[in-house]
């Protein structure tokens, strides 16, 4: 059997480079190593922990799946679905609250930050996301969970809730590991690089989008914060606007920080900036044009998504029938 490969991202807005370079490039580059069974999925459970339309909500699960077959997750390799549409998410889910402990959530650092900057509407829901991000995770056993570097404390909870319920009643479920690339685990915003890129950010100068247009993606990479000595050297401590942009151009290019360096030594900020945006560019522009061409065609979509539905509800039903009979619910 394969090891089993999980990760997740929110229907909640367009997503960023932050999120491509994070985690989707990763994706895509262990789907085409061959040795994992890859599953992915947009959780739409986790996106009404904030307050949203119906209608965008909708919308938006479409896009992002879109724009996953669009940046190259192939359906037919993969499995590729939406949360809710295999309903033993939230079963798990509620299983493994009675598993993890008040204080373990009260110490997440996104609730934190999330309760503070929704606090009109500090919902269970927000306290308890952890517990459903676990769910994903040990549903389908993963061994690995590609993520951006946000994330990490939310897999070492999953992990640590298996090891809980595994401790009680014998080895349940996989211990998953995350998986955080060296160089883009946290791409920063282009307007303050102290702060993760965001695409909940309500300033757009701040963020890149993957639908973004070739013209404005040129602008923000020109206009994006840097300091005032132009020297084009990797040093995130004290020059952390110019070592973001070394890092999204290292990871677009595939150039190495020394060479960058190296690259753009005495040519400054002037020279170096627009190169970054060509370098985006080349690297979103392809995925726009597929999107666009998905986006017309939700026929096409929907089928993919059923197929997804399909595979993952069977993989998840098996790790349920362990979970009942582990926990002791009367079997029919
Ligand atoms: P979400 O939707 O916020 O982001 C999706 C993925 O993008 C990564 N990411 C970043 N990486 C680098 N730099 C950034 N600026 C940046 N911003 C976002 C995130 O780390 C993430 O990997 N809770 C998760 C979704 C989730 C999940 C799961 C992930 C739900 N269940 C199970 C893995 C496994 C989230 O909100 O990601």
């Amino acid at each position: 059997m394969k090891k089993r490969i999980l990760s997740g991202v929110q229907s909640s807005g367009t997503p960023t480079l932050g999120n491509y370079l994070g985690a989707f490039k990763n994706w895509v580059d262990l789907q085409n190593e061959g040795v994992y069974d890859c599953l992915y999925c947009v959780v739409d459970l986790h996106a009404i922990t904030v307050r949203r339309p119906p209608e965008e909500l909708r919308r938006q699960t479409y896009e992002m799946y879109a724009l996953l077959l669009a940046i190259g997750l192939d359906p037919k390799v993969n499995t590729l679905f939406v949360q809710s549409h295999v309903p033993a998410h939230a079963e798990l889910s509620w299983i493994l609250n009675c598993y993890t402990m008040y204080g373990e959530l009260s110490r997440m650092t996104q609730f934190k930050d999330k309760s503070a900057r929704h606090a009109g509407n500090v919902n269970a829901g927000l306290f308890t996301y952890p517990v459903l991000m676990a769910a994903d995770i040990l549903l389908y056993q993963a061994h690995l969970v590609p993520v951006g570097g946000d994330q990490k404390q939310h897999v070492e909870l999953s992990r640590d809730v298996a090891i809980r319920f595994n401790g009680i009643y014998g080895e349940v479920f996989t211990l998953p590991e995350p998986y955080i690339p060296p160089v883009g685990g946290r791409i920063m915003s282009l307007q303050d690089p102290t702060r993760k890129m965001d695409k909940s950010d309500p300033n757009p100068s701040a963020k890149i989008l993957l639908t973004e247009s070739d013209d404005s993606i040129l602008k923000k990479c020109k206009r994006a914060v840097t300091d005032s000595d132009s020297q084009v050297r990797y040093d995130p401590a004290t020059k952390p606007g110019v070592s973001n942009l070394m890092a999204i151009y290292a990871l677009a290019t595939g150039k190495t920080i020394p060479e960058i360096e190296n690259e753009f030594s005495g040519l400054g900020y002037g020279a170096f900036k627009p190169a970054v945006g060509q370098a985006v560019v080349a690297l979103l522009s392809p995925a726009r044009r597929e999107y666009e061409r998905l986006m017309a065609d939700i026929g096409y979509l929907e089928s993919v998504m059923r197929d997804g539905r399909d595979r993952a509800a069977a993989a998840a039903a098996a790790t349920m029938e362990k979970v009942r009979n582990a926990i002791g619910f009367v079997s029919l």
